[in-house]
């Protein structure tokens, strides 16, 4: 995983306030009734199991990270979760094993986004619904009036932020060639003016990092980019957003 990819509960935790209301909408496209099998795939810290437990008969939340389980564990599962360690390319399930299968923003930091959709629709019975959220850091937009130097740091940033920084915008690609019916593709802006939370959440101390070793800006002109996001969020001028995409489908 990348050093980004290494993020921790907290960040997560930030994230998913900013992306609540997708949470919301990729819940409902689930279609779940209580007494659903459901697996989020790359739980993180749990924020989603938790939220699916009481509408559904049984929670399945698998990450590979430990620490992450931890987090997730302490928040408090309820007693129809079970948080499990496993790598998402090889789920310890017998095929058919759920009646939906959600993963949210972790295909961008698995080797083979492909093969990992492969095997959430092979643990997903017929009729199930597959729901797929992903980053498309592509579009990252920090408009702040230095395009020239925003452009090179998110350039720099596509470099370290995940395996597949395209993960979000090659859903369906990716998604290719399995018995899956596609019933949506949908694009979901995050946007935010608030400065402390662009850099957090665009990880953009390592942004800068990585343009400087890059040589893609000079200190000189990192030192200008920080000036102009500093004015243009004293003026509440600052205008960041990202897209994530969401993939509904029904295993065929
Ligand atoms: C950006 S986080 C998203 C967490 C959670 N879905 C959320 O929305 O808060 C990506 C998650 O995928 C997990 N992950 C990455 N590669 C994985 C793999 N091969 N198998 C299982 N989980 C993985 C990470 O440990 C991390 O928890």
């Amino acid at each position: 995983m990348t050093d980004a990819g290494r993020v921790g509960a907290d960040y997560l935790r930030r994230a998913a306030v900013e992306a609540a209301d997708l949470k919301a909408a990729s819940y409902t496209a689930l279609g779940l009734s209580p007494q659903a099998r459901v697996l989020d795939l790359g739980c993180g810290p749990g924020v989603d199991v938790g939220a699916l437990a009481a509408s559904a008969g049984r929670v399945v939340g698998v990450d590979l990270d430990a620490d992450l389980l931890a987090a997730a564990a302490q928040a408090g599962a309820a007693g129809n979760v079970v948080l499990l360690r496993a790598d998402a390319a090889a789920l310890p399930f017998a095929s058919g094993s759920f009646d939906a299968v959600r993963s949210e923003r972790m295909l961008q930091h698995v080797p083979d986004p492909a093969a990992v959709i492969a095997e959430l629709v092979r643990v997903t019975r017929t009729g199930g619904r597959v729901v797929l959220i992903d980053t498309d850091w592509t579009s990252l937009s920090i408009g702040c009036g230095a395009l020239d130097l925003e452009r090179r740091v998110v350039a720099s940033l596509l470099r370290r932020v995940a395996r597949h920084p395209d993960a979000g915008r090659e859903l369906l690609r990716s998604a290719a060639g399995l018995p899956l019916e596609i019933d949506s593709v949908t694009v979901h802006p995050m946007t935010s003016g608030d400065l402390g939370m662009v850099r957090g959440i665009a990880h953009l101390d390592l942004a800068e990092q990585q343009a400087v070793e890059d040589r893609a800006v000079s200190p000189e002109q990192l030192d200008r980019w920080h000036a102009a996001l500093l004015t243009a969020a004293e003026h509440g001028t600052l205008f960041a957003t990202i897209n994530l995409v969401l993939l509904v489908a029904r295993r065929r």
